[in-house]
């Protein structure tokens, strides 16, 4: 019969690779409650609508990349690209504003974009991502690129560039908007892609963000969001950089940097890396002051950041992780032990520690061989003499000794490591 395969760009994770992630989770989880961050799970599936209101309808995500079905009314639903836009949505629906004036999320799991696979990049992958809601002030936004490169400093991840930037705010935005629309216009017709023609019109800070490599060299030079900034803008983003300055954060001022999604003003950043390849960039993020009110909440501002856990576990194959091993084998020579040594797997578990039960009666030999390929540091064996005696034979696998034991000291005698 014809094999079922896994959907293009979905992939499964065996326990070596989930380990990889539960050490990042585990890293977030440690990092981020320093700063005050509580875990929200939102759903993976929301209207259509919230993406295209929050994400923006001229970003690749929205126009290209989303998984979306009709719900049994014709409402359309879609996957989720991003965890940003939920979790503005459930601060908004739960009145979340109203109980607390800064509010702080992280969010753990699977996003979905329909976009063409390659080595870092999935059509289901994971993120980590934070969103900080509630403070305008610089403070809140060099905390958290301080607690970002924290949590991948943690990781172990070195050589990685943080870029950054300024995209500006209501006041100044439109000014740059005008004025970069005018410059790419003055490239002359039929130069940029045609995502680009249109995006020039409709949103020329996309064009910026294009990745057909004639596009990009042709706005070389265009005009720096930075020279068009309002006193204030100027002023908080000089503040952000004197922080990172003064916590030794270094990162290189990238004036392209206008990210993939519509929402970001002010500060935005995005963490590269060389060694992965062409899909190097392992976290992004922003400000984004616009977008709850956008989505219908109050005007509230926020911040937040993303790490993709597949781009992460790229960087960190090859780093050793802490060996891990069972405590034990149960092994049975004969069918009449089944019963005990099923009880015996069961009470060791009971004490904490862990272990395998071996299914199958064997001969002794075939017996130690399946107990060496389990890892397990002590193998418990079971024979008709021992189950007449009460008793079980515990063989330390490291050293090779192996001694009769009652089987009521088996937990005592992993715990003295004999
Ligand atoms: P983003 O830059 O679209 O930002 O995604 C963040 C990270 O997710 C990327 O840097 C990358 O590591 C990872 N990523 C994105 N797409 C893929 C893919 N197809 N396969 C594997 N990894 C991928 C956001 O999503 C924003 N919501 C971040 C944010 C939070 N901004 C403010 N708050």
């Amino acid at each position: 019969m014809a094999q079922i395969q896994a959907i293009k760009g979905f992939a499964d994770s065996f326990p070596e690779q989930s380990r990889i992630f539960e050490m990042m989770e585990d890293t977030a989880r440690k990092v981020f409650p320093l700063y005050g961050f509580g875990e929200l799970r939102t759903p993976i599936m929301e209207y259509t609508d919230l993406f295209c209101r929050g994400i923006g309808t001229e970003t690749d995500v929205v126009q290209k990349e989303m998984y979306s079905i009709p719900d049994s009314k014709g409402r359309s639903m879609s996957l989720r690209p991003e965890a940003t836009a939920g979790v503005m949505r459930a601060y908004i629906e739960n009145a979340v504003h109203a109980r607390e004036s800064v509010s702080k999320f992280f969010t753990i799991g699977p996003m979905f974009r329909h976009e063409r696979p390659q080595k870092g990049r999935l059509r289901q992958f994971h993120q980590i991502n934070c969103e900080c809601l509630g403070p305008k002030e610089p403070e809140a936004d060099a905390e958290l690129i301080c607690m970002m490169m924290e949590f991948l400093g943690r990781l172990g991840l070195k050589d990685l560039t943080l870029q950054i930037n300024s995209l500006g705010c209501a006041a100044c935005r439109p000014a740059y908007r005008t004025s970069l629309r005018n410059w790419l216009h003055g490239l002359g017709t039929g130069q940029l892609c045609e995502d680009c023609a249109r995006r020039m019109e409709t949103n020329p800070l996309r064009v910026l963000d294009c990745k057909v490599p004639a596009c990009k060299a042709l706005t070389e030079d265009a005009p720096h969001i930075l020279d068009s900034s309002c006193p204030e803008c100027r002023e908080h983003f000089q503040t952000v950089l004197r922080y990172l300055d003064a916590e030794g954060i270094p990162y290189q001022v990238n004036h392209r940097l206008v990210r993939g999604l519509d929402y970001y003003t002010r500060t935005t950043w995005e963490v590269v890396s060389n060694s992965i390849g062409a899909q190097g960039s392992v976290a992004g993020g922003g400000r984004y002051d616009g977008l709850i009110s956008q989505l219908g909440g109050p005007e509230v501002p926020g911040i937040g950041f993303a790490c993709g856990m597949e781009r992460l576990a790229l960087l960190l194959q090859g780093s050793p992780l802490p060996e891990r091993r069972p405590d034990f084998f149960v092994a049975m020579l004969d069918a009449s032990c089944r019963d005990a040594a099923f009880a015996l797997a069961q009470s060791l578990r009971r004490a904490g520690f862990a272990g395998m039960l071996g299914y199958e009666c064997k001969s002794m030999k075939a017996t130690m061989r399946q107990a060496g390929k389990s890892n397990a540091l002590h193998t418990f064996i079971l024979g008709p003499d021992e189950l007449a005696s009460g008793r079980v034979i515990i063989k330390n696998m490291g050293t090779g000794e192996q001694q009769s034991i009652p089987a009521s000291e088996a937990a005592a005698c992993i715990s003295a490591g004999k």
